[in-house]
């Protein structure tokens, strides 16, 4: 509880306003990431690897984005400031404890923006979703990685649209913003790579299935080049009886 306190309360002044409230929910990440980190090991080296595949193929590597960079856990961040000019980490917080190490290992090629990718807001003001259009803007772009930020998306949305009047909100926003993602990442002039949850399962001791929920809110997500799953909460964290497990694909 300590370090979570101090984690969050050097965060705060390095937060701009709008986003503050997000911190919370970054700093419980990293408290449930150092609690799982057994459990979410495949996990997290799945996506490493899904992600330096698609670094791999690459002729030039000058910029390279993450898209939904977090805690840096899923993500080769090592390899992308080895072999590119630059590395763009973008997020809705970047904890104190990320930008600590990132400044202990002198990664001196990596710039930090914080910025929404959900759309919502051009939703709310009647235009079509358009997240990643500020890509555009980037010079010499050549990949850009989408890591496990989709479904977060919509988790964030529903509950923003949620806490709004009734009707505020167009019934069709959830998928329209998880489409513009896909969309977006699929228009790039660079390589672009998904990794991604599409959907958890409640299962019991027994392997039983109790329940699935799609967290793509219906859109079709693209061809997997590869999946796996992820016990976001195994035994233990969330219930003595039951575990959650995402399923994860990358494209
Ligand atoms: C499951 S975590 C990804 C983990 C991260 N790739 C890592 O290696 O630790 C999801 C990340 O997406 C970010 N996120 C969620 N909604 C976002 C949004 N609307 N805009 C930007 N980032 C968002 C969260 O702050 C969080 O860091």
């Amino acid at each position: 509880m300590i370090l979570e306190a101090l984690n969050y309360a050097a965060t705060w002044p390095l937060t701009s306003a709008a986003n503050r409230p997000h911190i919370r929910y970054s700093v419980n990440l990293w408290s449930r990431a150092g609690r799982c980190a057994a459990a979410w090991r495949e996990h997290e080296e799945m996506s490493r690897r899904a992600m330096l595949a698609a670094m791999a193929g690459l002729q030039q590597k000058r910029t390279a984005v993450v898209l939904g960079s977090g805690l840096l856990r899923d993500v080769p961040i090592l390899e992308l400031t080895l072999q590119f000019d630059t590395v763009v980490l973008v997020d809705l917080v970047h904890l104190a404890s990320v930008r600590t190490w990132l400044a202990i290992k002198g990664l001196r090629n990596v710039r930090l923006i914080e910025r929404d990718l959900s759309g919502l807001s051009d939703i709310a003001e009647g235009r079509d979703p358009d997240p990643l259009g500020f890509l555009r803007q980037v010079p010499y772009l050549d990949l850009v990685i989408s890591a496990n930020l989709l479904s977060q998306i919509g988790r964030g949305a529903k509950r923003r649209i949620d806490e709004m009047p009734q009707g505020a909100m167009p019934d069709d926003a959830l998928p329209r913003l998880m489409q513009a993602h896909l969309d977006g990442l699929a228009n790039l002039p660079a390589k672009a790579c998904l990794v991604t949850d599409i959907a958890f399962s409640v299962v019991d001791r027994t392997g039983h299935v109790h329940e699935t929920v799609d967290l793509m809110h219906d859109v079709t997500p693209p061809q997997a080049s590869s999946s796996w799953q992820w016990p976001v909460a195994p035994l233990g964290e969330e219930s003595r009886d039951y575990q959650i497990i995402h399923q994860v694909i990358a494209a």
